[in-house]
């Protein structure tokens, strides 16, 4: 469902902005694509589309800082409309799309493709360049053109820029720059093609694993090669517990060192690829990379979350072709489907009193925001929901029992490990730049 921007009062919710620090039962009035008032018992303007929230969380529209959308090269896996729908769906109005397409997104022409192409869909989407030509490692791309382009950061997302020499002359270029390099932390010289973590279930499953220790290495490489450049690193989707304890010590320094975490690797270790019973499972929908880790590591990902060490909840979606999924462990794509379950992910850790409300809406709005600087220019107050921001607003059930069912999702990627599971929280609607793109709210 969708409706063309005018006004909408979103009324009776409980209104959660962290930017504002406002937690109470208000309205929020939409006009013309922005936030135009946000008070106690608003009265609509004539024509105003009055949308009831009561009972619902009202928050600003979620940013993912990791999206995979599959357009240009891949369609059959998803495309930047059905990317958004997803996106739209699961809360997020502003989604930051990775460059590993076919081709790379390496150059302005490109991006500024890419950017046509997601003119009228159902969410925002920034584009992330790639840091090298064909995402190959081996030459840098015209990284300043990139963000001229639009880029808002730049990553050779799916491997780590591994050649040393090219990460700092990649960083060098990013200080004048001001957009941050989101790297991939895996240091291939240490995975050696492993396919899930290197630990007890890869033994027993005889799988080649990837130790903790090949997403620390770039980690700490990363954290010298910024603080010496004075650049911004992003670590993406970090998943262990050493790696988080090194960048809690970079930010204590003061360093531009930011990072996120995925919903998957909140709630989700390495055995969710053996499965539970007595036979073995092989699931390849667990099969992502960076891979499900340990208890200890997720545990350390939610309490990093919790203390702010983690900027924000990324989702690193990562749609796939059930044909990519239905073959032999070794061989199936790496890569889960997540815009559509991220807010009952997050907000379950909420129910079992893991995280507040206020730090998991935080994480998955103003963090983001801030975290890459993209509260700037005509997206100013973008992941809150001050007056003048972009309208982009989430109404969310803390409660309502959701079953992950990924065959009605809008993502074309069904690819999910907790399809079945059962978790807490509903998206119930989403407008996005002053357009309700989504209702799911009984009537
Ligand atoms: O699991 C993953 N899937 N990790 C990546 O780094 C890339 C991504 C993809 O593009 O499918
Ligand atoms: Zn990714």
């Amino acid at each position: 469902m969708s409706s063309v921007p005018g006004s909408i009062l979103v009324h009776g919710g409980r209104v959660v902005d962290p930017a504002s620090k406002i937690d109470e039962k208000i309205d929020v009035l939409v006009v013309d694509g922005r936030i135009a008032e946000v008070g106690p018992e608003l009265t609509a303007p004539a024509g105003a589309v009055k949308v009831a929230a009561g009972g619902l969380v009202v928050a600003p529209g979620f940013v993912d800082l990791h999206t995979h959308l599959r357009e240009p090269g891949q369609e059959h896996k998803e495309t930047i409309a059905s990317g958004a729908r997803a996106a739209a769906r699961g809360g997020f109005t502003t989604i930051c799309a990775m460059p590993n397409t076919d081709p790379a997104m390496d150059s302005a022409a490109i991006i500024d493709g890419v950017l046509q192409r997601a003119k009228d869909v159902d969410c925002r989407v920034l584009p992330i360049g790639a840091v090298s030509k064909g995402r190959r490692g081996e030459e840098l791309t015209e990284l300043a053109a990139l963000r001229e382009a639009g880029a808002v950061a730049v990553s050779d997302d799916g491997d780590a820029v591994a050649d040393t020499s090219l990460a700092r002359r990649a960083f060098e270029y990013l200080a004048d720059l001001d957009i941050p390099l989101a790297e991939h932390c895996e240091d291939p010289a240490i995975s050696q093609g492993g396919v899930m973590h290197d630990g007890a279930v890869s033994a027993r499953l005889g799988l080649r694993g990837q130790p903790a220790s090949a997403e620390l290495s770039i980690v700490q490489r990363d954290i010298a090669l910024a603080e010496a450049a004075g650049a911004q690193f992003h670590a993406c989707h970090i998943s262990t517990e050493p790696s988080l304890q090194a960048i809690a010590d970079a930010r204590a320094r003061g360093l531009s060192v930011t990072t996120e975490v995925t919903p998957h690797h909140l709630c989700l270790t390495h055995d969710a690829v053996a499965g539970s019973g007595d036979d073995l499972l092989y699931d390849t929908d667990a099969k992502v990379n960076p891979p499900l880790r340990t208890e200890a590591d997720v545990q350390a990902c939610i309490d990093a979350l919790a203390a702010g060490v983690v900027d924000a909840v990324a989702t690193d979606h990562a749609p796939h072709a059930a044909v990519d999924k239905q073959c032999e462990f070794d061989a199936a794509a790496f890569g889960i489907s997540g815009l559509e379950s991220a807010w009952a992910v997050v907000n379950s850790l909420v129910d079992s009193g893991r995280l507040t409300l206020s730090a998991a809406i935080e994480r998955l709005t103003i963090g983001p925001a801030r975290a890459w600087n993209l509260d700037r220019g005509e997206l100013s107050g973008l992941g809150t929901l001050q007056v003048g921001a972009p309208a982009d607003v989430a109404l969310l059930s803390t409660d309502a029992v959701s079953r992950v069912e990924p065959a009605g999702w809008a993502s074309m990627g069904k690819n999910t490990p907790l399809a079945g599971h059962t978790l807490i929280g509903v998206v119930a609607a989403t407008i996005s730049q002053g357009r309700i793109v989504w209702d799911g709210r009984e009537h």
